[in-house]
């Protein structure tokens, strides 16, 4: 693989647990519980590969929305995986952070996160950034009132400030965006990062998707002439050399 052209993001919507499960006459927990399984192969795969930063939605702030005890099944599998993995990143370099609303999860959460969260900090090999009781609007929502209460002046607002007060802030936007099980939309997931970045859709259901797969969506990345609004880098002397793209096909 292409080392030049690794994304250095990729944001992940880990989407079709349910109807993983449905299929097989399963309760949808069984999904949630095969797909926190494919979580450490497919890190493991970026890590390997030089990826900096992933992002996996785990949680969006509309999901508290489900029934209770779906809720509580993938709290309650959340809480476990993270006790079981904390060795493990420690061990591996990740360092785990979490992005979204952390006013509405469970205290006992909450304190599990901050720990792994401060003994992880130093770790520099892959940033885990987990998307937990996420929503893009709610993010930026509480980026805008941080903003207020720093006292900021309508001509401090730039895109390097709002950037800043997001819960992403110090990470590069993500490069490519996967989301799994057919849907086509973001859901709510990094609105305000995803400006330019590449998506990749496929029907395959999370709790299938593999090693191979991400490598597939990244070999389709780097196929990908991301022009940033500017003229394709391969179409001529007048084309921008700025930005991080990579003009590889020839412009239409
Ligand atoms: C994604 O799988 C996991 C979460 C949203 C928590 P779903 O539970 O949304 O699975 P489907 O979309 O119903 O199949
Ligand atoms: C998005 O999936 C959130 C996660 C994958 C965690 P949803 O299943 O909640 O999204 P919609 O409702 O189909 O848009
Ligand atoms: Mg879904």
């Amino acid at each position: 693989m292409e080392k030049r052209t690794i994304p250095r993001h990729i944001g992940i919507i880990m989407d079709g647990n349910g109807r993983w499960a449905e299929m097989r006459g399963l309760p949808r927990f069984e999904g949630h519980k095969r797909g926190v399984q494919r979580v450490k192969e497919i890190t493991e795969a970026a890590s390997g590969i030089g990826v900096e930063v992933l992002s996996l939605y785990a949680f969006s702030i509309e999901n508290w929305m489900r029934p209770e005890d779906e809720v509580s099944v993938i709290m309650g599998l959340l809480e476990e995986s993270l006790k079981g993995e904390f060795l493990n990143f420690i061990k591996e370099g990740i360092r785990f952070r979490v992005i979204g609303n952390r006013d509405k999860l469970p205290g006992n959460i909450k304190s599990i996160i901050e720990g792994v969260e401060q003994a992880t900090d130093k770790n520099n090999r892959l940033v885990l950034q987990c998307a937990l009781s996420y929503g893009g609007r709610d993010e930026i929502i509480r980026a805008i009132r941080k903003a207020i209460n720093k006292g900021l002046t309508p001509e401090d607002i730039t895109e390097e400030r709002i950037s800043g007060f997001l819960d992403t802030a110090g990470m590069p936007d993500p490069d490519l965006i996967v989301r799994t099980s057919g849907e086509q939309r973001l859901s709510n997931f990094l609105l305000w990062q995803s400006a330019y970045s590449e998506f990749y859709f496929t029907n395959t259901l999370w709790p299938d998707f593999t090693k191979e797969e991400l490598l597939e969506a990244i070999h389709e990345y780097q196929m990908r002439d991301r022009r940033f609004g500017k003229v394709s880098n391969s179409s001529g002397s007048l084309a921008g050399s700025g930005g991080s793209g990579f003009g590889v096909r020839s412009a239409f």
